[in-house]
């Protein structure tokens, strides 16, 4: 969890224009960024983005928000994890806090289930060596297939006993819950309700995450049944597209040799590994994923693909590698004489004959696609316009431009085409290429989101739910007693906590503290103090806590507005320096001068109010709008992005008043429609209790009923008469 500090370091941090950039392309409009919506479809754009304000808004959806909202939203990941990427985009290192009850529950149903694999690992490591039927099935078929005990026992290769629930049983009496067995898919259950083994009968393959944890086995089949191999399913501790075979044991030789060897595999890389490569990882028989590049790159950049020689086995090296170059990995292929993968291969050659097949005969992989192209296209025309469009493709996947120039040049040559050719098309294409990449990316984020809600829905969940809050949370925080949205006092408790959420930190009003001090109070303080003044509250708890949280935020505010100024100096030090420089030029006599420079103090000092002005108006939404609490967070981003109704009033520019020079006169107005709205209710209510006594003939309680009510009566004319009256003086 993180502290609120390095969060607030974070939101610091996060600039909207570059956090959106990376998903959206923006050009200037104005003092805005403009682009096409990226939550929903549309042709042009109503997607603003405001850098002076740090957020972003969909005129057409209405979806948008801070930069942390955009994260989310766009990512569809949590508060938290939203905060995790942004840090790790801005490079803020994040010590993380305490968790809370739920979180160490979640955090220890993991160990749990971790604990449950590396016992399973270890209970079938022992049946393979250790049982009859795991020596003279498992172990019988490892030895045929050449493996070695070291090899074996490097990667805890394993059995699983052929009955129907052996590790059930075993998890059982050594005390182990089954709904961990069956969260890891040790255990399933079948149609008719019955526990089974997932493995039975099956020789074991731990995969190990880099840290060493089991998260996960594949099991492979020995009686030549359907599925060759049986994997476990997705879970809370394993993520398949993030996960590599082998990459425990062979990171250590990864980053010693700063390359590694990319197989099919489990048993490609058990092979190659016995004949002496130690770097070699498998991705199991599917294209890498962004994830599984991304876990490759900490370790190197450099890796090799390898590959049967046949048809298949070309193709399936070319798959996938635009996503590799993307990520300014540096790839190659070694196609292995036809017919054999990397386990066969290993099997008849000693360690020094692979490796010199390896030198001789790795391509990169680029030139290597350009040359298998070309081949195939032969003379045909539309082919070879095809394989230039292919190369040019992945081109245009290469990041850094120094490498791209290098390979534009060779490929160029390659397929007899002028690079200069090649060099334009590849510009032009990269603008496509990468957003293709990033909606793969957004696609597979996308589908592990589906995934985790799928099996979340399936799986008996042994964790107390989640909260879940959805977008009209308000609405839902508000069905607390009295401020239903479809109560009376909602909207009028909205408009006022409206306020607050928007301006809370501009100056206000002049009060008096306990003490009979004059002090300024701030919009907050000054609902506080209205509040406080008629016993009145929010009653809806979201509202409460937001106005609590914008009291709390005065100390934060004055230094941020103390920063703020001390940054903006410089700038009207120079416009005042610059402007008497022109003064000075064509004044005439010195009462000239002075005139004109007395107007020129005025200007500036106008203008840097209206800046400071600016800054507090919209301080407080801006703060808020980032808030960790969800109601909150939503609650500010409702109220920062609705539009409010246009002024009757102008300045003497004669443009309309913004809304926040305009609070005098609207915010007691809203508080006042408040307290007539809670009063309105009171009186209804006593109305309502006199019709009931006047019904049951009790006449007693009537007259202090009527008494309450005139007064609350002439309370109702009072407030009336003050929305006309107040009188407050505004700063300045
Ligand atoms: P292979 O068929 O090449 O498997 O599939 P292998 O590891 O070389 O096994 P042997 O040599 O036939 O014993 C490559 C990888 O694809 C995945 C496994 O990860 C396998 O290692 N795979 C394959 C499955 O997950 N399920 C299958 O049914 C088949
Ligand atoms: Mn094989």
């Amino acid at each position: 969890m993180i502290d609120r500090a390095t969060a607030e370091k974070i939101k610091d941090a996060a600039d909207i224009v570059e956090v959106v950039s990376d998903y959206v392309h923006l050009t200037r409009r104005g003092s805005n960024y403009m682009g096409l919506c990226p939550f929903h479809n549309e042709r042009t754009p109503s997607f603003s983005v405001n850098r002076r304000k740090n957020m972003c808004y969909c005129f057409s959806c209405h979806k948008g928000g801070s930069p942390v909202n955009f994260i989310m939203e766009k990512e569809g990941i949590s508060y938290h994890d939203a905060l995790l990427q942004l840090a790790k985009k801005y490079g803020i290192e994040v010590q993380e806090r305490q968790m809370t009850d739920e979180e160490r529950m979640r955090q220890s149903l993991r160990e749990g289930m971790l604990v449950a694999n590396e016992w399973a690992m270890l209970q079938m490591e022992h049946n393979l060596t250790e049982t009859q039927e795991g020596r003279d099935i498992g172990l019988q078929y490892l030895s045929h297939r050449g493996l070695t005990p070291e090899a074996i026992k490097k990667f805890h290769l394993g059995y699983a006993l052929d009955r129907p629930t052996a590790l059930a049983d075993a998890a059982k009496s050594a005390g182990y819950d089954l709904e961990v067995l069956k969260a890891v898919g040790l255990v399933g259950v079948s149609q008719r309700g019955n526990l089974y083994d997932r493995f039975r009968g099956r020789v074991i393959f731990p995969i190990l995450n880099p840290a060493g944890k089991v998260v996960a086995f594949g099991g492979r089949d020995l009686k030549g049944g359907p599925a060759k191999y049986v994997n476990s399913p997705e879970s809370d501790i394993y993520k398949k597209n993030r996960e590599l075979y082998g990459i425990h044991q062979a990171k250590n030789e990864i980053v010693r040799q700063d390359k590694c060897f990319l197989v099919e595999g489990y048993m490609d890389v058990i092979g190659m590994w016995q004949s002496g490569m130690e770097n070699v990882i498998a991705s199991s028989g599917t294209a890498l994923t962004d994830g599984q590049i991304a876990l490759i790159h900490r370790f190197t950049e450099n890796i090799t693909l390898l590959y049967d020689g046949d048809a298949a086995g070309i193709k399936a090296s070319l798959r996938g590698i635009d996503m590799l170059l993307s990520h300014k990995m540096k790839v190659k292929v070694l196609l292995l004489p036809d017919g054999h993968d990397p386990d066969s291969f290993a099997r008849v050659n000693t360690p020094e004959k692979f490796r010199e097949y390896v030198k001789a005969h790795e391509t990169d992989i680029i030139r290597f696609k350009t040359q298998v192209m070309m081949q195939d296209a032969a003379d045909d025309p539309l082919k070879r316009s095809d394989a230039i469009r292919s190369v040019v493709e992945s081109l245009a996947c290469i990041p850094d431009p120094i490498t791209a120039k290098v390979y534009i040049q060779e490929c160029a040559r390659l397929m007899n085409v002028d690079e200069e050719t090649i060099s334009t098309e590849t510009q032009r294409m990269r603008v496509k290429v990468l957003e293709r990449i990033r909606s793969e990316r957004r696609h597979e984020s996308e589908k592990e989101r589906i995934d985790v809600e799928l099996r979340q829905k399936e799986a008996p969940d042994p964790l107390p739910k989640h909260e879940r809050t959805s977008d009209n949370d308000i609405q839902k925080k508000g069905q607390e007693p009295a401020a239903k949205p479809e109560s009376r006092l909602y909207p009028l408790e909205r408009q006022v906590v409206r306020y607050c959420v928007r301006y809370g930190m501009m100056d206000f009003c002049e009060g008096v503290d306990e003490g009979g001090e004059a002090v300024w109070l701030n919009v907050a303080e000054f609902i506080d103090s209205e509040f406080r003044a008629d016993g009145v509250a929010f009653s809806s708890p979201t509202f409460s806590s937001a106005l609590e949280t914008t009291l709390a935020m005065k100390a934060r505010y004055k230094t941020d507005a103390e920063r703020y100024k001390t940054a903006r100096q410089p700038e009207y030090d120079e416009k005042r320096r610059k402007g008497i420089d022109e003064i000075a030029e064509k004044a005439l006599d010195l009462n000239m001068i002075a005139y004109e420079e007395k107007m020129l103090d005025e200007r500036i000092d106008e203008e840097m109010w209206n800046d400071l002005r600016l800054f507090s108006a919209e301080y407080t939404g801006r703060m808020l709008a980032s808030h960790e609490d969800d109601g909150i967070r939503r609650l500010a981003n409702e109220c920062i992005n609705d539009t409010p109704p246009l002024s009757k009033r102008f300045d003497r520019l004669g443009q309309n008043l913004p809304e926040h020079e305009r609070l005098v006169e609207l915010l007691p107005r809203a508080i006042d429609e408040l307290k007539q709205g809670i009063i309105r209710l009171r009186i209804d209510s006593l109305m309502k209790e006199m019709r009931d006594c006047q019904q049951n003939g009790d006449t007693s309680r009537i007259p202090e009923i009527m008494q309450e009510i005139s007064h609350l009566h002439q309370l109702q004319s009072q407030i009336a008469k003050a929305i006309g009256e107040r009188v407050i003086s505004p700063i300045r």
